[in-house]
């Protein structure tokens, strides 16, 4: 690590519980990685209002935010980001010289991690899920003229979702019937310990999809391995884990993020859990 010294930016995480973040390993090793004089660390919090204070006080010049914090920390920014208020959820919060401004890199980081390998535009697009993260990459897909189905296992949560996107809804039972080209997981099915089960059925995988899975532990997923075995190209979740911090490093830093240093990072602090 750099020397820290007088100069050096400050940065955060917030959150509650915050021992699981996996952000601050990755973001201090890419400041190192391009020698940039920040710091990043986790806090522990349950007041956000006050928390808030504390960071324009200390001036912190960035911070992700994390659960349960995401939607509460909105009416203390001075800005959101068109899409984070779409959105209703802010994850990154910028310091522009004391004007604290609220983005959604969730959004943006399952964006970019997709478009590394398709379009989005025009295609048929099935998110698994209404939960936050479904909310998040659904805005996003839809916003990249994508043509979006939730699928979810409780009618009127996927449904409310699927309005509010503008995008269609189909119960999780039902999910065979439809086709796509994108094939997006926001479930925690699959999750250790239950890495036997998968949230649809082996069918569903049709060769040329590309199928992503927002869950990273573990990295291959039963529906990730099958979805390979179909034919299918898969995204593993620590894709858009990644992309979402490069997006917050650029807007922190200025500078380019080191993608591939930060996913290796990521991959080794997940291996030794
Ligand atoms: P997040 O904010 O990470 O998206 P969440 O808000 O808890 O998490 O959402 C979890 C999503 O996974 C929900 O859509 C949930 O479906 P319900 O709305 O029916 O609860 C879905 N989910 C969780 N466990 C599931 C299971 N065993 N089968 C199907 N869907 C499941």
């Amino acid at each position: 690590m750099s020397i820290v010294d007088t100069k050096t930016n400050l940065y955060a995480v917030i959150g509650d519980p915050i021992f699981h973040s996996l952000s601050p390993v990755m973001h201090n090793r890419a400041f190192n990685h391009i020698g940039y004089n920040g710091v990043y660390v986790a806090f522990h919090v349950k007041d956000v209002a006050a928390a808030i204070t504390g960071m324009r006080a200390l001036d912190i010049k960035g911070f992700s935010v994390t659960i349960p914090h995401k939607r509460a920390i909105m009416e203390f920014v001075d800005e959101l980001d068109e899409m984070a208020e779409k959105i209703g959820a802010v994850n990154t919060v910028v310091n522009e010289a004391g004007k604290l401004i609220g983005y959604n890199s969730d959004c943006l980081g399952a964006v970019k991690a997709l478009k590394e390998i398709t379009e989005i535009e025009s295609k048929k697009i099935v998110i698994l899920g209404a939960g936050g993260a479904a909310r998040a990459i659904g805005f996003g897909m839809a916003g990249e003229g994508g043509l979006v189905t939730i699928v979810n296992r409780t009618v009127q949560k996927g449904e409310r979702l699927a309005r509010d996107i503008g995008a269609g809804f189909c119960p999780m039972d039902q999910v065979e019937q439809l086709d796509c080209h994108i094939l997006i997981n926001t479930t925690s099915v699959g999750m250790t310990p239950n890495i036997d089960q998968m949230p649809v059925p082996e069918n569903m995988f049709k060769q040329a999809m590309t199928v992503m899975d927002i869950v990273y532990n573990p990295l291959k997923t039963l529906f990730l391995k099958t979805a390979h075995e179909n034919g299918c190209t898969a995204i593993d979740g620590v894709a858009m884990f990644v992309y979402q911090g490069a997006f917050q490093f650029e807007q922190w830093t200025g500078r380019k993020a080191p993608v591939d240093v930060m996913r290796e990072v990521v991959i080794n602090a997940l291996s030794g859990r």
